[in-house]
């Protein structure tokens, strides 16, 4: 029986928590105290947690006292108005007003204008005079707002203060007070955004799925904008730093990227799978009695699929701690989720992520980490695991 509570902590920063190779290693389904009060079975196997991401046996239910949230947030402010709190039917009735955006057609469209927005920040990035900076706070996070805020048709210049406020609502160091605070922020803001979308016409996301879905209320389009905004940035600016300090170490790899296509998507794949960086974005509550890996789940338990344990299971990816992007079925694994809840941002992040990393490799060959790589602070976030900051030379 595990002594840990959850979420785990992890010994290395690229390595997943002790505590997960362990019940994968014992093929074991446990339940362990979770930080913030209650108790969660963790699933670590690529089968079970496949199955638990897609069952109807689980539920996004965050109003469950079970619900084994990271993140102690107030009762008042737990709600499933958000695709990530609600079930089928609803779910696949909000799900489908909003899919058409995502589509592999309308990201292809998008790709043009993505392509220019990162070229500017690149273009902004290396003209640094000392040729030095930190990518995730001069690079990664106003490259992924600036996309996510074109997308929703956000004026750019709130988007700091909106960064700013995500943040520490998702943030574990901060106080309660704080942390309502942000949240009352983000709400107040949003609603004033929102309810302007349903007075003038524009040709923006939020203002066609509101054309689209007549019926839907301000509080729904609040919901869905504040999602859009938090998964359309926080993780892909993640990826794009953790993802760099990983190739960084693999030079040979790094420098292929500009000229080779297909490892550059299969490069990206495989840090996707490896550092696996919303691992803690997925907790579920059982909603009927259910057998996973020989336990007996009771209805109402809270159930926490890890992602990344999934992916650094030995027996789906050989050898899977090891950056490897030319091992088989790099797309195989389930860092964007895996069924109904899966990351309807998916195919925008990978543009972003391909177009990131192959224009760096080829715009700046050089560039080096200018701290060893044991010594970049790393930050366990809400949701999403982080570097706080990834300095660089070119
Ligand atoms: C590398 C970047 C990203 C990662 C690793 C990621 C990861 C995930 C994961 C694991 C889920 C499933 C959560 C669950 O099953 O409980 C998810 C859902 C979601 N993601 Fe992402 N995401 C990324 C980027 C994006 C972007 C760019 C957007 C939007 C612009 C986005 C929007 C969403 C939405 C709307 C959902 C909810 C889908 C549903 O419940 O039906 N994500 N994401």
């Amino acid at each position: 029986m595990s002594q840990d509570t959850f979420p785990f902590a992890r010994r290395c920063p690229y390595d997943i928590p002790d505590e997960y190779r362990r019940l994968q290693q014992a093929g074991a389904v446990e339940q362990v105290d979770v930080a913030h009060g209650g108790k969660a079975w963790i699933l670590t196997s690529f089968e079970d947690v496949r199955f638990a991401l897609h069952d109807t046996s689980m539920s996004m239910d965050r109003t469950h006292p079970n619900y084994p949230s990271p993140l102690p947030i107030p009762p008042a402010f737990r709600t499933n108005a958000s695709l990530l709190g609600m079930d089928p039917p609803e779910h696949t009735n909000y799900r489908g007003m909003v899919k058409a955006e995502f589509t592999l057609r309308r990201v292809r469209a998008m790709t043009p204008r993505i392509e220019e927005l990162v070229d500017e920040h690149i273009d902004r990035f290396l003209d640094r005079a000392d040729r030095t900076g930190d990518v995730m706070e001069d690079l990664a996070l106003p490259l992924t707002l600036a996309v996510i805020g074109e997308l929703l048709a956000i004026p750019p210049e709130d988007l700091p203060t909106l960064h700013h406020n995500t943040r520490r609502m998702f943030d574990r160091a901060v106080t309660q007070d704080e942390r309502v605070a942000a949240i009352t922020f983000l709400e107040e803001y949003f609603k004033d955004f929102v309810a302007s979308k349903f007075v003038a016409e524009s040709d923006d996301m939020i203002s066609r799925i509101i054309a689209r879905n007549p019926g839907r209320t301000v509080t729904e389009m609040i919901h869905l904008t504040r999602l859009l905004l938090n998964g359309g940035h926080d993780s892909t600016a993640s990826m794009i730093g953790l993802g760099l300090v990983v190739l960084l170490g693999d030079r040979d790899t790094f420098l292929a990227l500009p000229t080779d296509p297909r490892l550059l998507d299969s490069a990206v794949e495989e840090l996707l799978r490896l550092l696996s960086v919303t691992d803690l974005a997925t907790p579920r509550v059982a909603a009927e009695d259910v057998t996973i890996g020989g336990e007996r789940i009771r209805r109402g338990d809270g159930v926490y699929p890890s992602t990344a344990a999934a992916n650094r299971d030995p027996a789906v990816f050989p050898d899977p701690d090891r950056f490897d992007p030319r091992r088989q079925d790099t797309d195989r694994h389930v860092a964007f989720g895996f069924g109904r809840h899966l990351c309807l941002g998916a195919d925008l992040a990978r543009v972003e992520l391909r177009l990131v990393f192959g224009k760096l490799a080829e715009r700046a060959p050089a560039l080096a980490l200018t701290v060893p790589e044991g010594e970049i602070p790393y930050m366990d976030g809400g949701f999403v695991y982080r570097a706080a900051k990834v300095p660089v030379r070119w």
